[in-house]
Parts: C-alpha cells; sequence; structure tokens
C-alpha cells in the first residue's frame, strides 16, 4: 500500500525542487514524474531536519530536499538516527535496524511525494554522514551518490556491496577531536575496496563544517555526479 505524505514514518520536510521559471511549474513537474536530483539530508547529533536546508541550497538551488528528523533522542533531548553506546561506539544492532528503517522510509516517501529513487544524492554530516555510509554499505540501492562531511565507518558489512556506480564525496577534518585521520581513512578504504568512485578531502579544520569545503562539494556535485548535471536538462 502506498503510503500518504501524512503517514510518513519520519517527521520530516519535503521540498519540491526550485525552478528558475517558477515554483508552481516546478512543482507541477515533480508530480508528472519528471527527473530532478533530490538531496536527502541527513543531520547531526542534536539537530532536526531544519538544520541542513541553507546547505542544500548552497549546493543546489534546483534539487528537491527530503530532509527526516533521526528518531533516537539521546539523553532524551538530542535527536540521533541511531543509537550509540559512547561517543565512537554504536549499538550495532539499533544501527541496522535504523539503516533499513531510514531506507524503507526513503522509498514511501519517493511514492508519496513522486521523486525518482535513482536520483538521490545523501547529504550528511557527522551522524548523518554515519548513517549515509551505512545505508551505502546496507542499502545501496536508494542512493546514487553522496557528500559525507566528518563520517566514520559505522560498520563492516559481512559480504562488501558493489559500489561501482556509486560517486562519493568525503571531507574529513585534519584536526577532527571526534574523527581521526586513520578512521576516515578507513571507510575510504572501504568503500574503495566495494569499488565505489569516491575521493577523500582534507580540511583544514575540525569536526565542524566550513564554506570552502562547501564550495568543493558543490564543484564534485556538479563535476563527477552522474545523474546530478542532467538533471535539469
Ligand atoms: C556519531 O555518534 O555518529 C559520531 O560520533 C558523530 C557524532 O554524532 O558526534
Amino acid at each position: 500500500m502506498v503510503k500518504t505524505k501524512t503517514d510518513l514514518s519520519f517527521i520530516h520536510r519535503f521540498m519540491p525542487p526550485k525552478d528558475v521559471s517558477g515554483y508552481e511549474r516546478a512543482k507541477k513537474r515533480a508530480t508528472e514524474g519528471k527527473a530532478f536530483t533530490t538531496f536527502l539530508l541527513l543531520h547531526g547529533t542534536g539537530g532536526n531536519e531544519e538544520d541542513l536546508i541553507p546547505l542544500a541550497y548552497e549546493l543546489d538551488k534546483r534539487a528537491a530536499i527530503l530532509s527526516p528528523r533521526g528518531k533516537v533522542l539521546e539523553n532524551g533531548v538530542a535527536p540521533r538516527f541511531f543509537r550509540r553506546l559512547a561517543e565512537g561506539v554504536f549499538d550495532l544492532e539499533d544501527l541496522k535496524f535504523r539503516t533499513n528503517e531510514l531506507a524503507d522510509f526513503v522509498i514511501d516517501a519517493s511514492k508519496a511525494y513522486g521523486f525518482d529513487l535513482q536520483r538521490i544524492v545523501a547529504v550528511g554530516y557527522s551522524n548523518g554522514a554515519n548513517i549515509a555510509s551505512s545505508v551505502l554499505l546496507l542499502r545501496p540501492e536508494i542512493l546514487s551518490s553522496a557528500i559525507v562531511f566528518r563520517a566514520m565507518v559505522p560498520l563492516v558489512p559481512e559480504t562488501l556491496p558493489d559500489l561501482s556506480n556509486k560517486h562519493i564525496f568525503m571531507s574529513s577534518g585534519l584536526y577532527d577531536p571526534i574523527v581521526s585521520r586513520q578512521e576516515a581513512q578507513k571507510l575510504f578504504n572501504l568503500f574503495k575496496n566495494a569499488d565505489a568512485k569516491v575521493s577523500l578531502n582534507w580540511q583544514e579544520s575540525g569536526h565542524e563544517l566550513t564554506m570552502e569545503e562547501i564550495g568543493k562539494a558543490k564543484e564534485w556535485l556538479l563535476q563527477s555526479s552522474p545523474h546530478h548535471h542532467s538533471s535539469f536538462v
């Protein structure tokens, strides 16, 4: 059964693609099922579905946005996408469950809103980057590309998926106190071993995002994401 917008299992925002020639036309195009890119925005610990919307506009104003709020509340207050036992120590059973739950939500949302499942680019920061990486490793069919800021290895799957048609932009901080250089490198190697087209971009920064890397991600999106640059022709 197709879920309606209000039945969808995450609190979320959905914004249809903006079009230079007008919102209404873009909305019509969306409901007609014409191709456009959808950013799946995944916030960091303690964030919400609003956090990354300005970032998405910076990356590409014309893309649609699906932005869920993580369902796990740390200490009863801080939304996350999966449970952790300590900083950097993940509850793997919960992570697997939440990864599948998020992937199923994206599928349901694509039916409810009429966006194309073949053109989803995950954009995740910190905890959101970790669940995006987990989706790539466990449910790769729902993403064509991913931009992950400050990601670490979420889990190592029993069998490596074939990521040969996935484009991944990793952006990591040289002085990140939460994600070590080795940890970022390990995730890069994992993606590489799964044949992904992945690049690891080092920033002169800690865990916080910089404008410079957002510019680099934007450039990357234009150049390397096969579904992206052809979306609006
Ligand atoms: C995580 O728990 O996913 C990472 O430690 C990043 C964070 O949310 O601080």
